[in-house]
């Protein structure tokens, strides 16, 4: 297989709360490892993407609660961003599992222009929400450790 691009996570792709921002740039790395492992033509690749989509998933989540935590305008957006993606995601490993040939690179190009387009634009946009409202920002910085320990943890309005 030729070789793959690789994504480099960038300073001015922060939204401003450390562990979103660590989380993508594991996200980006996780990408880096499936290119390298798709480049090797091991074909052993499907692994590596489960790892990667679970990751996303586990993000999302984490994504959701600051969010939702912020009272953020965009965060039904966000969520149904994160839904279209997760359907793309179902049908692609569905067809890999039939072995569909050139699945891989074509799942390749959509992982890699979804993480970049949605890091880069959308979850951005949530970093300067919180840069307009210090507030809120100081809150959520003081609840990420929660966030972090708490994957699991729901918000429920009552
Ligand atoms: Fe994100
Ligand atoms: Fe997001």
């Amino acid at each position: 297989m030729e070789k793959l691009p690789r994504l480099n996570w960038n300073p001015t792709y922060s939204v401003g709360l450390e562990f979103l921002d660590a989380q993508h740039r594991k996200l980006f790395n996780l990408f880096n490892q499936l290119s390298s492992t798709a480049e090797s033509g091991s074909g052993h690749y499907l692994p590596v993407i489960r790892g990667l989509v679970d990751y996303l998933y586990f993000e999302f989540h984490q994504e959701h609660m600051a969010m939702m935590m912020s009272n953020y305008p965009g965060c039904s957006r966000q969520i149904r961003e994160h839904q279209k993606f997760t359907e793309a995601v179902e049908g692609f490993l569905k067809d890999f599992a039939n072995d569909s040939p050139g699945l891989g690179e074509s799942m390749m190009v959509f992982l890699k222009s979804w993480i970049v387009d949605h890091t880069v634009k959308l979850d951005v946009q949530f970093g300067q929400y919180l840069l307009r409202n210090p507030q809120i920002h100081e809150l959520i910085k003081n609840y990420q450790k929660t966030l972090q320990q708490a994957p699991h943890l729901y918000v429920v309005n009552s």
